[in-house]
């Protein structure tokens, strides 16, 4: 455990306590609250026996039909032909699961960089070892450099689309082309897509569980927690292959024996209302994205922003040399604005941040960017 970072969230949150007043554009959370009929729907839960047992393991029956609905009609997968569905606490422990579930300590699993920090932790937590893999300068996956990294230990290669923590949407043929290089190699391709919904302009969201013969070697895994706002209720869904079923099924029964029923209550009416509720907020997210970008472009050519399409980040390269931990400390201490540093994303060199902004509204946007860009031209010049 020594060898595993600290969150990064966990270390900027006591910073910004220290620092009151403090606007945050680091935490990778959206504003908006649960649809009131999932509440509604947990209520009506609450006084039945039933809600406070034990019960299926791999999810309730009414959210697992919701869950097979949405995958055939917003991700084109077919669920029961040769795959399977859990439900579990969140995306982060459908990632867990699938590691426990399809490595051995010493195997080895490809993160594109940067990545989502608790993807590399939970690999290592397995005892196995992240290879990174760099992308290119818009971010986008590098497939040779994929294909170079493959070792007899490789077991899996994970996508992030929309990603976090760049914002990056991958087109259908690079998908399609880490998807048949998995099934060429004997390689699981871990495809996290809880950001599905996220995507602005032309930017789609493609699911590689769709594509035709990637049932029995692709792994997608959703959630809840941004596209309803459920963060705090922990339900997220992952969809695997029939062959992993007695391994998933083990590590379920060991971490969490069920999903959290209520929330599983809430989740099947969250479910029911699908992605519109997402969509309802997506003009109001947008154009808060506009003004967030518009603004960081005025730090060019201190700072690049490349393109980010989807979820709701942006990772800002800074063309100066600078140390990027120091950069965010003062940000907070002197601009009262936070950011995380790109380290975290396991960017080794170079300065580099990622800016969250699915938490603003339209009111506090202009703040919240002004401190950043008046604070990046400050401390960096
Ligand atoms: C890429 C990615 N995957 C998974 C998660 C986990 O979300 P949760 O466990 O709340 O579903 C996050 C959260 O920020 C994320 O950014």
């Amino acid at each position: 455990m020594d060898a595993i970072q600290t969150p990064i969230v966990q270390v900027m949150g006591d910073l910004i306590r220290r620092h009151p007043g403090t606007i945050s554009l680091g935490q990778g959370v959206v504003h908006y609250p649960p649809p009131a009929a999932a509440l509604d729907a947990a209520r009506r839960a609450l006084p039945d026996p039933e809600t406070h047992a034990y019960q299926d393991g791999a999810g309730q029956p009414a959210l697992l039909d919701a869950i097979g609905e949405k995958l055939r009609r917003d991700n084109g997968i077919e669920t029961g032909r040769g795959n399977r569905v859990m439900v579990t606490a969140g995306g982060n422990m459908a990632f867990v699961h699938t590691i426990l579930g399809i490595t051995e300590p010493g195997d080895e699993v490809i993160l594109p960089v940067p990545f989502y920090f608790n993807h590399e932790m939970a690999i290592d937590m397995a005892g196995c070892t992240t290879v990174r893999v760099p992308t290119d300068d818009r971010y986008q996956l590098d497939l040779d450099a994929i294909r170079r990294a493959i070792t007899p230990r490789t077991r899996a290669i994970v996508t992030v689309t929309p990603n976090n923590p760049t914002g990056a949407v991958y087109p259908e043929s690079s998908l399609r082309a880490v998807n048949r290089l998995c099934r060429e190699r004997g390689l699981y391709h871990i495809s996290d897509e809880v950001y599905e919904y996220f995507t602005y302009g032309d930017a789609t969201h493609v699911s590689p569980g769709a594509f035709d013969g990637a049932t029995d070697h692709t792994i997608s895994l959703f959630s809840l927690s941004k596209s309803h706002g459920f963060a705090g209720w922990r339900i997220g869904y992952m969809v695997y292959p029939e062959g992993l079923a007695d391994s998933i099924a083990k590590v379920q029964d060991t971490v969490l024996v069920c999903p959290t029923v209520i929330s599983q209550v809430a989740g099947a009416a969250a479910m029911e209302i699908g992605p519109s509720y997402t969509r309802s907020f997506m003009p109001a997210l947008a154009d808060v994205r506009d003004i967030v970008l518009a603004q960081l472009r005025t730090l060019e050519p201190l700072c690049t922003v490349p393109p980010a399409d989807g979820a709701f980040y942006c990772f800002l390269r800074v063309n100066a040399d600078a140390d990027p931990m120091n950069v965010a400390e003062r940000l907070v201490k002197e601009h009262g604005v936070a950011v995380i540093p790109g380290h975290a994303f396991g960017v080794k060199e170079g300065c580099y941040f990622r800016v969250a902004y699915g938490a603003l509204q339209k009111e506090t946007v202009a703040e919240g960017i002004g401190r950043l860009v008046r604070g990046l031209r400050e401390v960096l010049t």
